[in-house]
């Protein structure tokens, strides 16, 4: 059963790189090929294809670190050593680690964990020579010169693809098994997870209910975990391939990209991706002006003589918060909501899974067994997301600060959380004593809205209750009718604590976020 699903795939991909490289008329005239191995095992096949390359015409040159294990080389190709700063027993020493790791005996999560940090520590280990073929101004220089027509590389080690995108070469990847399915999702082959067994699950393409539940939570978890397990390489990439700063045409197309994520209809656990891709992505654009911020040195000059007392920050951009570090100050956060409890767990506020329910788990405090695993569940996974989601956060601050910085030790030094909600609408639960409940401060006075509001929306009826968006589709089709004129809304006053009385007509169900989307609309339209 297995092989029926990928070996067929596997073997067509494979077939069709032979043709390409070995039998095509138009290539064995002899071309220029750049090969990028990896080390080890990897050689030893990848060997065999380029001796017959060679034979056949190619001119080829093979890219080996200075300092690595002995790789068997013939006559038959030129072998370019580059620089390296790592000595040979640190290699060593990072793989008898990672070969130790898989000899422990140690119960489930331990075992995926030390495996998880065995593996990052051995390719972090070994990135270190891509990044020294990176600082070798010198082998760079050659290598363009060189005039190649293509990169042969092993797609694991990310240094050849990495190399291919900054000398703008087109690149082969010669392969066995790539993490997180990255072979199939790359090219983009369906790959439903109810059908295409993950790697590691052990699974074959028959799955009974759970073996599927497991199939799709190893696929969101792969994401995840590739992401961060080419961290370094991500963060190589960034500097070499230098993104440039970005426009007001970028920001805005990155909320519109965000905005659109919402109205979106996908199947579980696709919104989900699409999701988690479009906040990555907007926070990823938006984070690029703190860049520009900590490349500014005449602001960070400013900043520092200014001899500020405090810095008052709303933490979810984390940029004000690298700065309150970045200039040793205390700093006070203004906060509605944080990803992943944050604002809870750094304080370090008990927050048993039983007990306490995550945010969007839409669970109350009376959770039923399901409901409690799955409320566990999610707090596994939203500390896996919010470290990826702040991914560039923590890249920055490590740079900032010139130190290894995790999330909890960017925010966990909050002098002050005022948290912009109040407690009455919570479900019960400990905080902590610098944590202050500054709900419905913005309504103080009153106001009435805008007349312009009352224009433009009639009613959107917002049910705190209503965990799915029924009715949509209809309100958004309403909405493009009455060209946005002919909606009004009624807020629960639970949510901006004003009570303002708004009359009742056509009363359509939004949930939270089509709720939120439809306000951002709202005012981006203003
Ligand atoms: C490679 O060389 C060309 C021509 O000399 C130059 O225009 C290009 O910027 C170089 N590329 C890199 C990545 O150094
Ligand atoms: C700020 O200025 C002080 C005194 O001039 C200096 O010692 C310190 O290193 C500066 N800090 C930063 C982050 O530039």
């Amino acid at each position: 059963g297995k092989a029926s699903s990928q070996g067929p795939r596997a073997r067509l991909c494979w077939a069709w790189i032979s043709i390409l490289l070995l039998f095509l008329p138009g290539l064995s005239d002899g071309g220029k090929l750049l090969v990028v191995p990896m080390v080890g095992s990897h050689w030893l096949s990848m060997k065999e294809v380029v001796e017959k390359l060679s034979e056949r015409g190619h001119e080829v040159v093979v890219l080996v670190p200075e300092v690595s294990w002995h790789m068997e080389t013939t006559q038959a190709y030129k072998v370019v050593t580059h620089p390296v700063s790592q000595t040979l027993e640190e290699l060593d020493n990072a793989f008898k680690e990672f070969a130790t790791v898989h000899l422990m005996e140690k119960p489930f999560p331990l075992n995926i964990l030390s495996m998880y940090k065995a593996y990052l520590h051995i390719y972090n280990t070994f990135f270190g020579q891509c990044k020294d073929l990176f600082h070798s101004q010198e082998t760079l220089r050659f290598l363009n010169q060189s005039g190649f027509d293509a990169v042969l590389t092993d797609p694991l080690f990310m240094c050849g693809t990495i190399l291919a995108h900054h000398l703008s070469l087109p690149f082969v990847f010669f392969m066995r098994g790539f993490g997180c399915n990255l072979h199939f999702a790359a090219p983009q082959c369906p790959s439903p997870p109810s059908y295409i067994p993950r790697l590691f699950s052990f699974n074959s393409d028959r799955m009974t209910f759970f073996q599927r539940v497991e199939n799709a939570l190893i696929s969101l978890l792969e994401f995840q975990y590739c992401n961060d397990y080419y961290g370094e390489a991500l963060k190589l990439s960034s500097e070499v391939l230098q993104k440039d700063v970005q426009t007001l045409e970028e920001l805005d197309n990155a909320f519109k990209e965000f905005a659109t994520v919402h109205l979106m209809e996908k199947p579980f656990p696709l919104n989900i991706l699409s999701m988690y891709k479009a906040y990555l992505h907007i926070y990823n654009t938006f984070f690029g002006q703190c860049k520009d911020l900590f490349h500014s040195q005449e602001t960070l000059r400013f900043l520092n003589q200014s001899g500020f007392d405090a810095v008052l920050t709303d933490p979810i951009f984390m940029c004000g918060t690298i700065l309150a570090h970045h200039l040793s100050l205390p700093f006070v956060f203004f906060m509605r909501g944080f990803g992943c409890n944050l604002h809870f767990a750094a304080p370090q506020c008990p927050s048993p899974p039983s007990y306490i329910p995550r945010l969007f788990s839409f669970n109350s405090d009376r959770m039923t067994f399901f409901q409690r695993v799955e409320n566990a569940l999610i707090s596994l996974l939203e500390f896996q997301y919010c470290n990826d989601y702040y991914g560039e956060a923590l890249k920055l601050s490590s740079e900032v600060l010139q130190k290894d910085v995790s999330l909890m030790d960017l925010v966990n030094s909050a002098a002050i959380w005022l948290l912009r909600f109040d407690f009455v609408f919570e479900y019960v639960r400990p905080v902590m004593p610098n944590m202050v409940f500054v709900g419905g401060i913005n309504c103080a006075k009153g106001k009435p809205l805008p007349k312009v509001m009352f224009l433009y929306l009639q009613i959107v009826y917002f049910s705190m209750k209503s965990h799915y968006v029924k009715s949509k589709s209809i309100l958004i089709a309403t909405m493009h009718k009455a060209g946005h004129q002919s909606l009004s809304w009624e807020i629960a006053p639970s949510l901006l604590h004003c009570g303002h009385a708004i009359s009742l007509h056509n009363i359509f169900e939004l949930n939270w976020w089509g709720f939120l989307f439809l306000l951002s609309d709202f005012f981006y339209a203003l």
